[in-house]
């Protein structure tokens, strides 16, 4: 997630875009930057790859001369690597508009060849780039028409026209230095808020950028625009209509405004979920074409027609996420294995010119996915990275790389980052069944149809939050757990085993259901939680089974159901899901366990966003 700033008012704009991008800084990010128009014309900028304190001293160095109003940005890089050509602001040809964006315009090759070939000359490898002169051409044509000579109904109107072309999600501000009294905001899937001051306005991505200036706050909605000055805002819809809208009066101290008003990162991210998802199903699945991967990472549907075995490399919850692709192709009958990188030594010697290494890490620093995959190289095989990261080492040593477009993960424990690990492997693994249209044409699109309603199914199963709190806290005297499913559901009790593990410091084990009478069963003892994913599959007989083997011996049996399977199954309790089809229900499954164990770690007084002896990234092996 980038962040955003804006500032309209009497203060020197520099001082207040840098204080509120420091307050924005718990975002992440990998580089950032300033503008704002001079109140006689022309603009000031500076940017940098780097971090605040680099910025601020180049602003020291050199500072605005009577600046007016003002955009700032932290990047998160999901387009373009970071560097300071890629950094925000980005402005047009004749250096007179400029622009931040947070989001992916989703068409954005489109609009690039299409002004690129008007004579734009583009300076960075970003799709923000393509809004600003998008605007630069609107403005130049608006201009040119209009008679009065009053140029912010034209900044106005070549801004509202821009919004209409772009397709995706996106948090803009953009400032024109003919205008230097207004910044002009848009919000479309991507968050943005105004903070309304005495004589001096504040936009940004969230509270936090200008709680130490006002407490009053308008939170847009989505197709809101908001033409902001410093005696106020004014607020239409993207047809250009009037629109009222309310102010708030934040409560939040700046601690609580960075989580979102959530108590934790880790819960603030488990419920950003929804959108992980979306944004990384963005732009690769309507309509199912043969040439999306082909154009957005250069992977040609040839050689997911030519790859005879993929194979999952990643460590930890990045492994579970690979173990559920590995179901997923098999599903449509490609050769899949997943590996713990690790572990991964002696699967090399299988690998060859016909293999597709598949390594999924969230940070793509960790060292053991890393070496295993120099190890898959090394033995011929070629290699797709799906990582969260741009720039990072494992996007380097890859021959493509299918970004997850989740944002800066903070807690420690995975949450937003696996789902969207998992839809980006569903991407895959719908285009591998397109390309291999031979048989499975129909049900890669059905699949696809599927797989774009998952967002909605994810925030349904939000909804369980409170019931799931309860149950944490009834089982906050238990030490030991188990996690049972069968399938493709099987590494979400592997899943949902670890995430209790690491925050909560209980032992849990989740385990192949089928399992149970090779051994485990022998350590269930009275009173001992048990939770089985138990929605709807075609083993739900055979789960219904070791469910009740496990209640005979004292289980307290917890179901994970849906509204079809919850009368099949018997357990001492049920949580409820959305029904999802079963090849997809992983992404609705993970939900309550992962909220299980937060309020578990809650309960039990742990220190969740930075729980003992863990790292973000292992990047030693
Ligand atoms: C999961 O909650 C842990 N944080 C850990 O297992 C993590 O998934 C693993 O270390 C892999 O990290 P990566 O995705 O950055 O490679």
């Amino acid at each position: 997630m980038c962040g955003i700033v804006g500032y309209v008012g009497s203060r020197n704009s520099s001082d207040v875009l840098v204080e509120g991008l420091r307050r924005l800084e718990y975002r992440g990010y990998d580089s950032c930057g300033i503008a704002s128009v001079k109140a006689k014309g022309g603009l000031y900028l500076k940017r940098v790859s780097g971090r605040i304190e680099a910025l601020k001293g180049l602003v020291e160095a050199d500072p605005p001369k009577d600046p007016g109003a003002g955009i700032g940005h932290t990047r998160w890089a999901t387009h373009g690597v970071p560097s300071e050509d890629n950094a925000h602001p980005h402005t047009d040809c004749a250096g007179e508009l400029v622009l931040v964006h947070n989001g992916i315009i989703e068409n954005y090759l489109e609009l690039r060849e299409k002004l690129a070939g008007s004579g734009h000359a583009f300076k960075s490898e970003t799709d923000t780039e393509a809004a600003v002169h998008l605007l630069e051409r609107n403005v130049k044509e608006l201009s040119a028409r209009s008679s009065s000579g009053m140029l912010e109904p034209v900044f106005f109107e070549a801004f509202r026209r821009t919004l209409a072309e772009l397709k995706g999600s996106f948090a803009i501000a953009a400032v024109w230095d003919k205008c230097p009294g207004v910044v002009m905001t848009a919000r479309m899937h991507s968050p943005l808020v105004l903070g309304l001051g005495e004589g001096e306005n504040f936009v940004a991505s969230d509270v936090s950028a200008f709680l130490k200036f006002t407490r009053r706050a308008v939170f847009l909605n989505d197709g809101d625009i908001a033409a902001v000055r410093a005696g106020g805002a004014e607020f239409f819809d993207f047809a250009g209509r009037k629109a009222r809208r309310d102010s708030v009066n934040i409560q939040w101290d700046s601690t609580m405004a960075e989580k979102g008003g959530y108590r934790h990162f880790m819960l603030k991210e488990i419920h950003e979920q929804a959108a992980s998802v979306e944004n990384t199903l963005r732009g690769r699945l309507l309509p199912l074409k043969e040439d999306t991967l082909a154009r957005e990472i250069n992977l040609d549907p040839a050689v997911l027609r030519s790859v005879k075995t993929v194979q999952f490399i990643a460590c930890g919850t990045a492994y579970h996420a690979g173990l559920v692709g590995k179901y997923a192709l098999e599903n449509f009958q490609v050769p899949a294995h997943a590996d713990l990188a690790s572990e991964y030594s002696d699967r090399s010697k299988l690998a060859g010119p016909d293999t597709l290494a598949v390594a999924i890490s969230q940070s793509g620093e960790t060292a053991d996915t890393i070496h295993a995959v120099r190890e898959a190289k090394a033995a011929g095989a070629r290699v797709l990275a799906v990582t969260n990261t741009v720039g990072s080492t494992l996007t380097r040593e890859a021959d493509w790389v299918l970004y997850t477009h989740c944002g800066p993960e903070i807690g420690v424990a995975s949450t937003k980052a696996f789902v969207g690990q998992l839809a980006a492997i569903y991407v895959l693994a719908a285009h591998f069944a397109a390309a291999r249209k031979a048989v499975f044409d129909s049900d890669a699109r059905a699949f696809a149809a599927e797989l774009l309603k998952v967002p909605r199914l994810i925030e349904d199963a939000l909804a369980m939050e409170k019931e799931i709190e309860a149950l944490a806290k009834r089982y906050a005297d238990r030490e030991h757990f188990l996690f049972i499913a069968r399938h493709i559901n099987y590494p979400i009790a592997l899943e949902g085993a670890l995430k209790i593990k690491e925050i909560s410091y209980v032992h849990a084990e989740g385990y192949a259901a089928g399992e149970m009478k090779h051994g485990p069963i022998a350590i269930i003892d009275k009173g001992m939680p048990v939770l089985a994913v138990a929605t709807s599959s075609r083993a739900l007989k055979l789960m219904a089974g070791n469910m009740q083997e496990a209640g005979a011996r004292g289980a307290e049996v917890v179901a994970i159901v849906d509204k079809e399977s919850r009368g099949q199954v018997r357990a001492s309790r049920y949580i409820e899901v959305p029904q999802a089809p079963e090849i997809l229900s992983p992404l609705v499954n993970v939900i309550p366990l992962q909220l299980f164990s937060y309020y578990s770690a809650l309960a039990r007084g742990c220190d969740i966003d930075k729980p003992r002896n863990l790292a973000k990234s292992v990047t030693v092996r």
